[in-house]
């Protein structure tokens, strides 16, 4: 047999290249194809799939027996001429330009194979038909990497960012290890995700994220990947699962919820927008939806002058007249059982996003603390820093801060303490032998640049009912919102937008947080908020370790079920509380309440991010 074969591979290494290009010879075995940049004659394949949704046509030839080369490719064509010249079935000989296309509007996303400008479409026979791939366990994504050169301690998580690109190494594929790569090995092929469940909310194209019936970890209670430590000790992202684009036939994807499941679905592996797409023939049918009810938090208030419940909740731009405050009061007053304080983010001034100036909230905060009332939660009162106007982010003249609401029949401030002003330097300070602060509630350095357009902490001391003093810190870090790449991108390891300023902010904190032990070792202190970013990006909480622990693993939470945010395709902790050694030594519980991870619908949940409820004894 081998010797028969061998005559023949020998006579067509012969014939020019003018004259027949496989589609495996312009995909090739690496990132970039072998023929960049070169016009090829006679490509054949059979057309899988056409659609303006992609401008352009999928073509499938005969496979190599080299699993990094896919035998499926893009062809990119918006002219009515070329596309109606042939149906899908057909199978096809054309010429055409091999080019790795990157979509302008980012720099940061990969180059995709594709043949432009394509000529002399020839149909060679009709109704053929191409068996999909089935991505079972036999063929499926790898389940704890993107790329091999998402290399350091924190694997895609680490930093720095973007030491390489994918594109500039052009390393030939690794489809068993890497899920860049073994998507990259499927490009232009049409596969089915057998038993497909959604792991995230559609966007505002309708795209989402799913995983088929194929080997995965890190699957929370809700079916969704849970962003934590693999195996290895790295950050695991979640590369077994795959984002569903915009069907093919003009129909649009349904709402989806995480953990609702669809019949298979069927399309073309396709990269744009940073990621390696699915993209459905049609619409997919919705199977099974997951139970929307949401368990109310067991970590009731407690009467006895020591255990002090603590909510944090950040409430997404609220304003006085959001229509989110009335839903955002019901999660306080019904499944967060009112905790005596509550740590709130995302508070906007009296005006809302109006930028005439306005910098106080105590509008939205009071009007807030009568719709919890108003539903059965308690009589809150509230305190705040007040703003300098437009220097702290988030959605322009809303002037987004950090707030606490308190239970006055639980806690007080520490009386007697002014409170700080936007550029008031807030500090620990000994009176009468007891830690106490000179601003209450202060911010932490506000002036450090570590806080530019960024929202500064606020600290707080307070006292239960039998006198006992304890501290707390509200915090919402710098948003990863720009300068962020993609998961499935270029850049390795990816961009992650404004991480220096979080490790700036981290650091600042610490500085302050030394410095309250200092004065004294044993004093109770909770920090909790926002942080924007997640603990396995261990780089930037570094100057935390041995100073403060975590709530989520002093209580033991199950590490999967950390989460109080969903993004892309990974349910992921953004939202931490921390507690100094005092507190910690005492019994500590947490609980994330999925009020928004959970909800049936993404565009009438509260907010993007779940509240948690801990209770900590500070005596
Ligand atoms: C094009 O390719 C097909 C199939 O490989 C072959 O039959 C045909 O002769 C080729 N035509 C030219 C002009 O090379
Ligand atoms: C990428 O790698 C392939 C396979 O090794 C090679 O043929 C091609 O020329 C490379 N392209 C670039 C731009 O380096
Ligand atoms: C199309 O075929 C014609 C005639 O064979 C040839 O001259 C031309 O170069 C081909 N076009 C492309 C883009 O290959
Ligand atoms: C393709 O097959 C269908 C039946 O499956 C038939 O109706 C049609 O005529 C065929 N088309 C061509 C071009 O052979
Ligand atoms: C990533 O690094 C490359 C090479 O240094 C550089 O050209 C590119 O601008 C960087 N991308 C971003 C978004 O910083
Ligand atoms: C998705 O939900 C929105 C808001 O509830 C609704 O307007 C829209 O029609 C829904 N889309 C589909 C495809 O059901
Ligand atoms: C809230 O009031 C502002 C003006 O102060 C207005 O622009 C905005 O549309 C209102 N929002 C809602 C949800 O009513
Ligand atoms: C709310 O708390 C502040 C600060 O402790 C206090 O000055 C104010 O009197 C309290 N308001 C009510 C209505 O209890
Ligand atoms: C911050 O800077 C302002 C002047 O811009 C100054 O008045 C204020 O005292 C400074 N605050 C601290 C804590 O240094």
């Amino acid at each position: 047999m081998r010797a028969a074969t061998t005559p023949l591979l020998w006579l067509s290494a012969l014939l020019p290249l003018a004259c027949a290009t496989t589609i495996t010879d312009i995909q090739g075995p690496a990132f970039r194809s072998p023929l960049e940049g070169q016009t090829v004659q006679n490509v054949t394949g059979i057309v899988t799939a056409k659609s303006p949704t992609v401008s352009g046509f999928f073509i499938q030839g005969a496979p190599s027996n080299d699993a990094r080369v896919s035998h499926g490719l893009f062809v990119f064509s918006t002219s009515s001429k070329v596309l109606d010249a042939f149906a899908v079935g057909d199978e096809v000989a054309l010429a055409g330009k091999v080019q790795d296309f990157r979509s302008a509007s980012d720099p940061t996303f990969l180059e995709a194979t594709e043949l432009a400008s394509p000529a002399n479409v020839t149909v060679l026979s009709h109704n053929n038909s191409v068996a999909p791939r089935v991505l079972d366990g036999a063929l499926s994504p790898p389940t704890r990497r993107f790329s091999a050169l998402d290399a350091g301690p924190d694997g895609f998580l680490s930093f720095p960012n973007n030491v390489s690109q994918i594109d500039v190494v052009n390393a030939t594929l690794q489809p068993a290890q890497f899920a860049i790569d073994f998507w990259a090995s499927l490009e232009g092929q049409l596969v089915t995700v057998p038993k497909p469940m959604a792991i995230g909310f559609q966007n505002s194209f309708g795209e989402f994220f799913v995983r088929g019936a194929w080997p995965a970890d890190n699957i929370n209670s809700r079916g969704g990947l849970t962003l934590a430590l693999g195996p290895d000790g790295k950050p695991d992202g979640g590369p077994e699962s795959v984002i569903i684009g915009e069907p093919l036939d003009g129909s649009n994807n349904p709402n989806v919820s995480v953990g609702m499941t669809f019949n298979d679905i069927t399309g073309v592996v396709f990269y744009q927008f940073g990621f390696y797409y699915v993209m459905p023939f049609t619409a997919p049918t919705i199977k099974t939806t997951p139970n929307p009810n949401v368990p109310i938090t067991t970590l009731t208030s407690v009467h006895d002058g020591c255990t002090v419940t603590l909510g944090d909740y950040n409430v997404d731009n609220m304003a006085p007249n959001s229509t989110t405050l009335p839903q955002a009061a019901g999660d306080i007053a019904k499944h967060l059982q009112s905790p005596d304080i509550m740590f709130m983010q995302e508070i906007q001034d009296n005006s809302g996003p109006t930028d005439d100036g306005t910098v106080a909230a105590d509008v939205t905060l009071r009007t807030l603390a009568a719709s919890i009332a108003a539903q059965g939660g308690i009589a809150y009162n509230f305190t705040e820093v007040v703003s300098v106007n437009d220097q702290d982010g988030g959605e322009p003249g809303g002037n987004i801060r950090p707030a606490y609401l308190f239970n006055p029949r639980k806690v007080a401030l520490v009386p007697g303490i002014p409170v700080g002003g936007p550029l008031d330097g807030v500090a620990p300070v000994l009176k009468g032998g007891k830690l106490s602060l000179n601003f209450n509630p202060g911010r932490i350095d506000p002036n450090n640049s570590a806080w530019d357009f960024s929202r500064k902490p606020i600290v707080a001391a307070w006292e239960t009912t039998s006198g006992a003093r304890f501290f707390t810190i509200n915090l919402h870090n710098a948003a990863k919102v720009s300068g962020g790449s993609t998961t499935e991108g270029d850049a390795r390891p990816p961009l992650n937008g404004a991480v220096e300023q979080r490790i700036a902010q981290i650091k600042v904190l610490a500085t302050f947080i030394e410095g309250l032990l200092k004065l004294d070792p044993h004093a109770p202190l909770i920090i909790a908020g926002d942080f924007n970013e997640f603990v396995q990006t261990r780089t930037v909480f570094a100057p935390f370790a041995g100073l403060v622990s975590e709530v989520d693993a002093l209580a033991n939470i199950p590490v999967l079920e950390r989460y109080t945010y969903v993004f892309d395709n990974l349910q992921e902790q953004l939202d931490h509380m921390f507690v100094s050694p005092a507190v910690a030594a005492r019994r500590v519980e947490v609980e994330h309440v999925h009020v928004n991870s959970w909800a049936p619908n993404v565009n009438t949940r509260t907010s993007d991010h779940d509240p948690s409820v801990a209770r900590v004894r500070v005596c």
